[in-house]
Order: structure tokens, then sequence, then C-alpha cells
């Protein structure tokens, strides 16, 4: 009888590094690397370069080098785009992620890419503004809304927030009312919106090719 393949079966495929070859006598010594990640191998999703280091050191060096952009994304109910948010949002180098309003976000999109970025919450749109505004950091509404410019004709500033509205209500009244300006991605089909995070993904890398 042939092997019988479960279709609905997560693939199997070995993902990153195995062992540190020539086991622990070579070992690199550098104490940004992981010693547990050496003997058993390293399979998290991170860039070669930072292969068997401590997620420490990762972070530590993201630090030195994040883009001066932040991102925010308003979050009262529980949008499943915020975790693909912080995911592009550390592949981008943004400074820092803002959740505005629930605490509690959907960490599942991230694929663990929270654990390397740096994510604040703040209870409501004031509180997030207030935050901006002793930054010293504008905010810059993501919607296509009435007035939005399209993002390649814009303004976009070196350093600023780039805020994200949610499925089905967009940016609340509050936050276009924060925000110092609303930019917006052209579309050309018949949907009235893309998907936040396909925006967010599209306005970093817009930043980035200007800045980066
Ligand atoms: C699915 S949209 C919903 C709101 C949208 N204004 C509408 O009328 O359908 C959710 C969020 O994705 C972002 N977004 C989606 N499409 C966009 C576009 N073409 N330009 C800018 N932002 C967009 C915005 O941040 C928006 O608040």
């Amino acid at each position: 009888m042939p092997e019988q393949i479960d279709p609905d079966a997560e693939p199997q495929l070995p993902v990153g590094v195995g062992p540190w070859p020539g086991g622990p006598d070579a070992w690199p010594d550098d104490p940004r690397y992981d010693r547990d990640l050496l003997a058993d191998g390293d399979r998290r999703n991170v860039i070669d370069r930072y292969r068997y280091w401590t997620m420490a050191a990762i972070v530590a060096d993201l630090d030195e080098k994040r883009h001066p952009f932040h991102v925010a994304i308003e979050n009262w109910q529980h949008d499943m785009n915020i975790g693909s948010i912080v995911r592009s949002a550390n592949a981008f180098g943004a400074a820092e992620v803002h959740i505005i309003g629930k605490r509690r976000w959907n960490r599942r999109g991230a694929m663990v890419t929270d654990r390397y970025q740096h994510v604040r919450h703040h209870e409501d749109v004031a509180a997030f503004a207030a935050w901006a505004d002793a930054a010293g950091l504008p905010i810059l509404a993501i919607d296509n809304v009435d007035g939005s410019v399209p993002v390649d004709r814009s303004d976009l500033p070196e350093r600023c927030v780039l805020l994200f509205g949610q499925e089905g209500p967009g940016l609340s009244p509050e936050a276009l009312a924060a925000a110092s300006g609303v930019v917006e991605i052209t579309q050309y089909g018949s949907t009235r919106s893309i998907n936040a995070s396909a925006a967010a993904a599209v306005v970093m890398y817009e930043w980035c090719r200007r800045y980066a």
C-alpha cells in the first residue's frame, strides 16, 4: 500500500541550522552566542547574521540601527492584522510599534517578531497623541478618506508616526483629528480598501525607499 498523505498536515521541512559544526570545542568565544542554540541548533525565524545569537544580543544590535519612523494601530476590536503589522515593522526597522486601545492583541501574525520589537501600549488616542507630542513626532494618518494625499506625492517626514486603522471602521474620528496629515495608497480595483497590514507594509516600504 502506498503511504497515505494527510493533506491537512503541517509541512515538516527543517528550517534554520543544526548544532554548531565541530561541537563545543569549536564554539565561538563571543558572549552574543547562545550556548543552548550552539548545542541544539537554531530553528528561529531570524536572518543568517543572527544565527545562534541570544535574543538580547539581537535586540541590542537592532537597537543600534532602528529607523526613526514609528508605527501605530488602533485596537478596539482585536484586529487580526496587528500581528502582521508588528512583523512588518520588525522587517522594515521601525523604531517602535504603538497599540492604541485594548491592551491585548492577537500575536499570531507576528510570528514571534514582537520579541525583537519595542511595543508600547496607549489607553486611547489622547494618551497616544500626548506621547507623540512629547516625543516631537508628527502623526501621519494612513487611510483613504476625503482629503488624503497619495503616499508617493506626500511629504512623508523622516521622523514620524504612521497611524493605521482597523478592518471595518478604519481610523476613528479622534485618530484622524490627532494627525497632521492623511496619506492614502492609490488603488485601481473595485474594493474600497486593502488589508490594514498590507497598507502598513506598503507605506513602511515607501518610507524605506526614501530614507533607508
Ligand atoms: C480595511 S481599511 C478600512 C477603512 C477604509 N477607509 C474603507 O473605507 O474601507 C483598514 C485600514 O487599512 C488601511 N488602509 C486600507 N486601504 C488603504 C489605502 N488604500 N490607503 C491607505 N490606507 C489604507 C487604513 O489604515 C485603514 O484604516
